[in-house]
Protein backbone atom coordinates (compact mmCIF):
# COMPACT_ATOMS: atom_id res chain seq x y z
CA UNK A 1 0.00 0.00 0.00
CA UNK A 2 0.97 3.62 -0.51
CA UNK A 3 2.84 5.14 1.66
CA UNK A 4 1.82 8.96 3.19
CA UNK A 5 4.76 11.54 3.56
CA UNK A 6 2.86 14.66 4.26
CA UNK A 7 4.14 18.18 5.81
CA UNK A 8 1.87 19.57 8.09
CA UNK A 9 2.50 21.18 11.59
CA UNK A 10 -0.79 20.04 12.97
CA UNK A 11 -1.75 16.51 13.79
CA UNK A 12 -5.58 17.00 14.25
CA UNK A 13 -8.03 19.57 12.71
CA UNK A 14 -11.19 18.16 13.40
CA UNK A 15 -13.20 16.19 15.69
CA UNK A 16 -14.27 13.04 15.58
CA UNK A 17 -17.01 12.81 18.24
CA UNK A 18 -19.94 14.41 19.14
CA UNK A 19 -18.77 16.46 21.76
CA UNK A 20 -22.88 17.12 22.68
CA UNK A 21 -22.99 13.77 23.65
CA UNK A 22 -20.16 14.19 25.66
CA UNK A 23 -21.40 17.49 27.53
CA UNK A 24 -24.41 15.03 28.49
CA UNK A 25 -22.28 12.06 29.22
CA UNK A 26 -20.60 14.52 31.28
CA UNK A 27 -24.12 16.22 32.60
CA UNK A 28 -21.94 19.81 32.17
CA UNK A 29 -24.89 22.24 33.88
CA UNK A 30 -24.88 26.25 34.27
CA UNK A 31 -21.79 27.60 36.34
CA UNK A 32 -19.39 24.33 35.76
CA UNK A 33 -15.78 24.53 35.20
CA UNK A 34 -14.42 21.85 32.69
CA UNK A 35 -11.29 20.90 32.44
CA UNK A 36 -10.49 18.96 28.49
CA UNK A 37 -8.03 18.55 26.09
CA UNK A 38 -7.87 21.37 23.36
CA UNK A 39 -7.04 19.31 20.27
CA UNK A 40 -8.85 21.28 17.29
CA UNK A 41 -10.44 23.71 19.43
CA UNK A 42 -14.32 22.21 18.76
CA UNK A 43 -14.19 20.22 22.36
CA UNK A 44 -13.83 23.68 24.14
CA UNK A 45 -16.14 25.46 21.90
CA UNK A 46 -18.84 22.71 21.58
CA UNK A 47 -18.90 22.03 25.18
CA UNK A 48 -20.34 25.78 25.58
CA UNK A 49 -23.39 24.91 24.32
CA UNK A 50 -24.17 23.18 27.82
CA UNK A 51 -23.74 26.45 29.44
CA UNK A 52 -20.52 26.02 31.96
CA UNK A 53 -18.94 29.18 33.13
CA UNK A 54 -15.64 28.33 32.52
CA UNK A 55 -13.53 25.89 30.23
CA UNK A 56 -9.34 25.46 30.68
CA UNK A 57 -8.44 24.01 27.41
CA UNK A 58 -5.23 22.37 27.40
CA UNK A 59 -3.11 20.98 25.06
CA UNK A 60 1.01 19.53 24.69
CA UNK A 61 1.31 20.65 21.36
CA UNK A 62 1.13 24.28 20.67
CA UNK A 63 0.62 23.78 17.06
CA UNK A 64 -3.34 22.69 18.02
CA UNK A 65 -3.72 26.00 20.32
CA UNK A 66 -2.68 27.77 17.17
CA UNK A 67 -5.81 26.01 15.50
CA UNK A 68 -8.18 26.36 18.37
CA UNK A 69 -7.59 30.08 18.71
CA UNK A 70 -7.94 30.61 14.87
CA UNK A 71 -11.20 29.20 14.90
CA UNK A 72 -12.33 30.93 18.61
CA UNK A 73 -11.50 34.24 16.63
CA UNK A 74 -13.33 33.32 13.35
CA UNK A 75 -16.29 32.64 15.02
CA UNK A 76 -16.19 36.08 16.76
CA UNK A 77 -15.60 38.03 13.99
CA UNK A 78 -17.53 36.39 11.12
CA UNK A 79 -20.58 35.39 10.25
CA UNK A 80 -21.52 31.23 10.48
CA UNK A 81 -21.57 31.14 6.59
CA UNK A 82 -18.47 33.46 6.70
CA UNK A 83 -16.71 30.98 9.01
CA UNK A 84 -18.23 27.79 7.41
CA UNK A 85 -16.32 28.98 4.29
CA UNK A 86 -13.25 29.83 5.55
CA UNK A 87 -13.09 26.47 7.58
CA UNK A 88 -13.78 24.34 4.40
CA UNK A 89 -17.58 23.33 4.47
CA UNK A 90 -18.12 22.29 1.25
CA UNK A 91 -14.68 23.00 0.31
CA UNK A 92 -15.00 22.10 -3.38
CA UNK A 93 -17.63 25.81 -4.08
CA UNK A 94 -14.88 28.22 -1.99
CA UNK A 95 -11.69 29.52 -3.52
CA UNK A 96 -8.49 28.97 -2.13
CA UNK A 97 -8.03 32.56 -2.17
CA UNK A 98 -10.98 33.52 -0.84
CA UNK A 99 -10.13 32.04 2.06
CA UNK A 100 -6.84 34.19 2.67
CA UNK A 101 -8.91 37.08 2.08
CA UNK A 102 -11.10 36.06 4.98
CA UNK A 103 -8.06 35.22 7.13
CA UNK A 104 -6.66 38.65 6.28
CA UNK A 105 -9.65 40.29 8.01
CA UNK A 106 -9.69 38.30 11.12
CA UNK A 107 -5.59 37.85 11.54
CA UNK A 108 -5.31 41.45 13.16
CA UNK A 109 -6.98 39.93 16.29
CA UNK A 110 -4.70 37.00 16.87
CA UNK A 111 -1.96 36.93 19.35
CA UNK A 112 1.55 37.73 17.63
CA UNK A 113 2.56 33.97 17.57
CA UNK A 114 -0.32 32.62 16.50
CA UNK A 115 -0.78 34.85 13.72
CA UNK A 116 2.89 34.54 13.10
CA UNK A 117 2.11 30.67 13.04
CA UNK A 118 -0.89 31.18 10.23
CA UNK A 119 1.14 34.21 8.04
CA UNK A 120 3.73 31.10 7.57
CA UNK A 121 1.23 28.89 6.93
CA UNK A 122 -1.03 30.22 4.48
CA UNK A 123 -1.43 27.35 2.52
CA UNK A 124 -2.94 25.51 5.44
CA UNK A 125 -5.33 28.32 5.21
CA UNK A 126 -5.90 27.90 1.54
CA UNK A 127 -7.29 24.27 1.68
CA UNK A 128 -9.38 24.98 4.69
CA UNK A 129 -8.10 24.53 8.26
CA UNK A 130 -10.64 21.41 8.80
CA UNK A 131 -8.38 19.23 6.66
CA UNK A 132 -4.98 20.58 7.56
CA UNK A 133 -4.07 17.65 9.93
CA UNK A 134 -1.73 14.50 9.05
CA UNK A 135 -4.88 12.29 10.43
CA UNK A 136 -7.03 14.21 7.72
CA UNK A 137 -4.67 14.24 5.19
CA UNK A 138 -3.55 10.52 5.26
CA UNK A 139 -8.00 10.54 4.89
CA UNK A 140 -8.19 12.65 2.31
CA UNK A 141 -5.35 11.30 0.63
CA UNK A 142 -5.50 7.60 1.07
CA UNK A 143 -8.57 6.82 2.08
CA UNK A 144 -10.67 8.55 -0.17
CA UNK A 145 -8.57 7.50 -3.32
CA UNK A 146 -9.32 3.77 -2.64
CA UNK A 147 -12.54 4.32 -0.70
CA UNK A 148 -14.22 5.84 -4.00
CA UNK A 149 -12.83 3.28 -6.20
CA UNK A 150 -14.35 0.54 -4.24
CA UNK A 151 -17.82 1.96 -3.71
CA UNK A 152 -18.67 4.54 -6.91
CA UNK A 153 -20.34 8.09 -6.60
CA UNK A 154 -24.08 6.56 -6.53
CA UNK A 155 -23.56 3.58 -4.15
CA UNK A 156 -21.72 6.19 -1.93
CA UNK A 157 -24.37 9.07 -2.08
CA UNK A 158 -27.33 6.38 -1.69
CA UNK A 159 -25.64 4.51 2.08
CA UNK A 160 -24.53 8.10 3.28
CA UNK A 161 -28.55 8.98 2.43
CA UNK A 162 -29.81 6.06 4.47
CA UNK A 163 -30.51 6.32 8.65
CA UNK A 164 -34.38 7.32 8.20
CA UNK A 165 -35.08 3.41 8.47
CA UNK A 166 -32.19 1.58 10.20
CA UNK A 167 -33.28 -2.09 9.11
CA UNK A 168 -32.76 -0.44 5.36
CA UNK A 169 -29.23 1.01 6.50
CA UNK A 170 -28.08 -2.39 8.13
CA UNK A 171 -29.66 -4.20 5.21
CA UNK A 172 -27.68 -2.28 2.77
CA UNK A 173 -24.43 -1.95 4.81
CA UNK A 174 -24.75 -6.29 4.52
CA UNK A 175 -25.63 -6.88 1.32
CA UNK A 176 -23.97 -3.59 -0.76
CA UNK A 177 -21.53 -1.42 1.28
CA UNK A 178 -19.37 -4.18 3.71
CA UNK A 179 -16.90 -6.58 1.13
CA UNK A 180 -14.15 -7.80 1.65
CA UNK A 181 -12.67 -4.81 -0.26
CA UNK A 182 -13.77 -2.13 1.60
CA UNK A 183 -12.52 -4.12 4.66
CA UNK A 184 -9.52 -4.75 4.12
CA UNK A 185 -8.98 -0.87 2.42
CA UNK A 186 -10.84 0.27 5.60
CA UNK A 187 -8.33 -1.49 8.17
CA UNK A 188 -5.50 -0.31 5.54
CA UNK A 189 -6.42 3.40 5.90
CA UNK A 190 -6.51 3.11 10.18
CA UNK A 191 -3.43 1.18 10.48
CA UNK A 192 -1.19 3.91 8.05
CA UNK A 193 -3.43 6.82 10.21
CA UNK A 194 -2.25 5.15 13.47
CA UNK A 195 1.49 5.71 11.58
CA UNK A 196 1.34 8.95 12.90
CA UNK A 197 0.48 8.17 16.69
CA UNK A 198 3.15 7.73 19.42
CA UNK A 199 4.03 3.87 19.16
CA UNK A 200 2.39 3.43 23.35
CA UNK A 201 -0.99 4.68 21.77
CA UNK A 202 -1.74 1.28 20.41
CA UNK A 203 -0.76 -1.76 22.44
CA UNK A 204 1.68 -4.33 20.59
CA UNK A 205 -0.95 -6.94 20.92
CA UNK A 206 -4.07 -5.54 19.24
CA UNK A 207 -4.78 -5.62 15.78
CA UNK A 208 -5.54 -2.05 15.51
CA UNK A 209 -6.80 -2.34 11.75
CA UNK A 210 -9.80 -4.83 12.71
CA UNK A 211 -10.44 -3.05 16.25
CA UNK A 212 -11.16 -0.06 13.88
CA UNK A 213 -13.64 -2.00 11.59
CA UNK A 214 -15.55 -3.33 14.38
CA UNK A 215 -16.23 0.13 15.91
CA UNK A 216 -16.95 1.42 12.55
CA UNK A 217 -19.35 -2.26 11.99
CA UNK A 218 -21.17 -0.86 15.26
CA UNK A 219 -21.19 2.61 14.44
CA UNK A 220 -23.06 1.97 10.98
CA UNK A 221 -25.42 -0.67 12.93
CA UNK A 222 -26.62 2.06 15.50
CA UNK A 223 -26.39 5.41 14.35
CA UNK A 224 -28.07 6.92 11.56
CA UNK A 225 -25.53 7.97 8.64
CA UNK A 226 -28.29 10.83 7.10
CA UNK A 227 -26.88 12.50 10.93
CA UNK A 228 -23.56 10.85 11.04
CA UNK A 229 -21.45 13.69 9.72
CA UNK A 230 -18.33 11.82 10.36
CA UNK A 231 -19.31 9.16 8.07
CA UNK A 232 -19.41 11.78 5.58
CA UNK A 233 -15.83 13.38 5.91
CA UNK A 234 -14.56 9.49 5.81
CA UNK A 235 -16.39 8.93 2.29
CA UNK A 236 -16.35 11.97 0.35
CA UNK A 237 -13.62 14.06 1.60
CA UNK A 238 -16.38 16.95 2.57
CA UNK A 239 -18.21 18.15 4.91
CA UNK A 240 -21.50 20.21 4.79
CA UNK A 241 -23.39 18.19 2.21
CA UNK A 242 -27.47 18.19 2.60
CA UNK A 243 -26.62 20.85 5.41
CA UNK A 244 -24.87 17.84 7.83
CA UNK A 245 -22.54 19.98 9.85
CA UNK A 246 -20.66 19.25 13.00
CA UNK A 247 -22.51 20.24 15.99
CA UNK A 248 -20.68 24.22 16.49
CA UNK A 249 -21.56 25.28 13.08
CA UNK A 250 -25.22 24.21 12.79
CA UNK A 251 -27.26 27.19 13.08
CA UNK A 252 -28.36 28.66 16.53
CA UNK A 253 -25.68 26.98 18.10
CA UNK A 254 -23.02 28.74 15.85
CA UNK A 255 -24.83 32.06 17.41
CA UNK A 256 -24.85 30.76 21.44
CA UNK A 257 -21.12 29.78 21.05
CA UNK A 258 -20.33 32.68 19.63
CA UNK A 259 -21.56 34.66 22.40
CA UNK A 260 -19.71 32.84 25.33
CA UNK A 261 -16.05 32.52 23.75
CA UNK A 262 -14.78 34.64 26.48
CA UNK A 263 -15.33 32.07 29.19
CA UNK A 264 -12.77 29.25 27.65
CA UNK A 265 -9.19 29.85 28.00
CA UNK A 266 -6.37 28.11 26.07
CA UNK A 267 -2.90 26.98 27.76
CA UNK A 268 0.00 25.10 26.45
CA UNK A 269 0.33 22.25 28.67
CA UNK A 270 0.60 18.75 29.76
CA UNK A 271 -2.70 18.00 30.91
CA UNK A 272 -1.19 15.70 34.13
CA UNK A 273 1.03 18.43 35.40
CA UNK A 274 -1.63 21.04 34.57
CA UNK A 275 -3.91 18.77 37.26
CA UNK A 276 -1.10 18.26 39.73
CA UNK A 277 -0.44 21.52 39.96
CA UNK A 278 -4.03 22.50 40.35
CA UNK A 279 -3.90 20.54 43.47
CA UNK A 280 -0.65 22.13 44.54
CA UNK A 281 -1.82 25.66 44.37
CA UNK A 282 -5.08 24.57 45.42
CA UNK A 283 -6.64 25.91 42.77
CA UNK A 284 -10.50 25.63 42.21
CA UNK A 285 -11.57 22.37 41.58
CA UNK A 286 -13.48 21.36 38.44
CA UNK A 287 -16.88 19.61 37.74
CA UNK A 288 -15.74 17.78 34.89
CA UNK A 289 -12.86 16.59 33.11
CA UNK A 290 -12.38 15.21 29.39
CA UNK A 291 -9.08 13.74 28.74
CA UNK A 292 -9.78 12.62 25.43
CA UNK A 293 -7.08 10.28 23.93
CA UNK A 294 -4.47 11.79 25.88
CA UNK A 295 -4.96 8.19 28.47
CA UNK A 296 -3.41 6.12 25.44
CA UNK A 297 -0.13 7.73 26.12
CA UNK A 298 0.43 6.24 29.64
CA UNK A 299 0.33 2.94 31.55
CA UNK A 300 1.14 1.96 35.34
CA UNK A 301 1.65 4.08 37.84
CA UNK A 302 2.04 7.21 35.05
CA UNK A 303 -2.00 6.45 34.71
CA UNK A 304 -2.89 5.93 38.12
CA UNK A 305 -1.15 9.39 39.14
CA UNK A 306 -3.31 10.38 35.90
CA UNK A 307 -6.69 9.51 37.13
CA UNK A 308 -6.03 9.80 40.78
CA UNK A 309 -5.30 13.33 40.57
CA UNK A 310 -7.92 14.21 38.11
CA UNK A 311 -10.20 12.46 41.15
CA UNK A 312 -8.63 15.07 43.48
CA UNK A 313 -8.75 18.05 41.24
CA UNK A 314 -12.91 17.43 40.65
CA UNK A 315 -15.99 18.02 42.95
CA UNK A 316 -18.27 15.44 44.10
CA UNK A 317 -20.44 14.02 41.39
CA UNK A 318 -17.93 15.29 38.31
CA UNK A 319 -17.19 13.03 35.57
CA UNK A 320 -14.01 11.96 34.13
CA UNK A 321 -14.29 11.08 30.53
CA UNK A 322 -11.81 9.31 27.98
CA UNK A 323 -12.01 7.84 24.66
CA UNK A 324 -10.50 4.84 23.37
CA UNK A 325 -11.51 2.11 20.85
CA UNK A 326 -13.11 -0.77 22.43
CA UNK A 327 -10.42 -3.18 21.81
CA UNK A 328 -7.71 -0.52 23.17
CA UNK A 329 -9.42 -0.55 26.42
CA UNK A 330 -7.14 -2.47 28.33
CA UNK A 331 -5.00 0.02 28.10
CA UNK A 332 -6.82 1.54 31.27
CA UNK A 333 -6.73 -1.21 33.32
CA UNK A 334 -8.96 -1.96 36.59
CA UNK A 335 -6.49 -1.65 38.72
CA UNK A 336 -5.34 2.21 37.97
CA UNK A 337 -9.72 2.94 39.32
CA UNK A 338 -7.93 1.62 42.23
CA UNK A 339 -7.33 3.69 45.12
CA UNK A 340 -9.09 7.10 43.00
CA UNK A 341 -12.10 8.75 44.40
CA UNK A 342 -13.95 7.47 41.73
CA UNK A 343 -16.57 5.08 40.41
CA UNK A 344 -16.20 3.82 36.46
CA UNK A 345 -19.39 4.32 35.66
CA UNK A 346 -21.34 1.10 34.00
CA UNK A 347 -20.86 1.42 30.27
CA UNK A 348 -23.61 2.80 28.60
CA UNK A 349 -26.06 1.34 25.70
CA UNK A 350 -24.47 2.65 22.35
CA UNK A 351 -25.14 5.84 22.30
CA UNK A 352 -24.21 9.24 19.64
CA UNK A 353 -21.65 9.53 22.24
CA UNK A 354 -19.68 6.68 20.82
CA UNK A 355 -18.41 7.39 17.14
CA UNK A 356 -17.53 5.53 14.54
CA UNK A 357 -13.41 6.33 15.83
CA UNK A 358 -13.94 5.81 19.50
CA UNK A 359 -16.20 4.49 22.74
CA UNK A 360 -16.12 6.76 25.71
CA UNK A 361 -15.79 5.73 29.18
CA UNK A 362 -16.75 7.12 31.55
CA UNK A 363 -16.24 7.60 35.65
CA UNK A 364 -17.81 9.35 38.78
CA UNK A 365 -15.91 11.40 41.28
CA UNK A 366 -17.37 10.33 44.93
C1 LIG B 1 -6.16 12.40 19.35
S1 LIG B 1 -6.24 14.12 19.77
C2 LIG B 1 -7.84 14.24 20.23
C3 LIG B 1 -8.71 13.98 19.11
C4 LIG B 1 -10.08 13.96 19.65
N1 LIG B 1 -10.43 12.69 20.12
C5 LIG B 1 -11.01 14.46 18.67
O1 LIG B 1 -11.89 13.78 18.27
O2 LIG B 1 -10.81 15.62 18.36
C6 LIG B 1 -5.44 14.19 21.27
C7 LIG B 1 -4.95 15.57 21.66
O3 LIG B 1 -4.30 15.45 22.91
C8 LIG B 1 -3.13 16.24 22.90
N2 LIG B 1 -2.25 15.68 23.93
C9 LIG B 1 -1.54 14.54 23.88
N3 LIG B 1 -0.88 14.34 25.05
C10 LIG B 1 -1.19 15.37 25.86
C11 LIG B 1 -0.86 15.74 27.20
N4 LIG B 1 -0.05 15.00 27.93
N5 LIG B 1 -1.37 16.89 27.69
C12 LIG B 1 -2.18 17.67 26.95
N6 LIG B 1 -2.54 17.37 25.69
C13 LIG B 1 -2.06 16.24 25.15
C14 LIG B 1 -2.64 16.14 21.48
O4 LIG B 1 -1.78 17.22 21.16
C15 LIG B 1 -3.95 16.17 20.70
O5 LIG B 1 -4.32 17.47 20.38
Amino acid sequence: MEEISIKTPVMFSQTYIDVTEINKLMNIKTGDRILTVAASGTHALEKLLANPEEIIAVDLHVEQLYLAKLQAEGMRQLTREEFCRFVGINRRSTQPLERVSIYNTICGNLDTKTKEFWDANIASIEMGIWYIGRLEMTIVLLGHKIFSSIHDKNTTAEFLALGDDMKKQIEFFETIWNTSSWRRAYKDIRVQGSKILKKSVIPANTDYGQACLDQFDKSIRNVPNNKNHLLQFLLTEDVGRNGLLPPYLREGNYELIKSRLGRIQWIQADIVKYIADNIEQHQPKFDGINLSTVVHHFSGPQLQYLIQNAAKASNPGAKLVYYNLPRVEAVVPDEVWDGAKLRKDEANDWGNADSIYFKTVSATVL
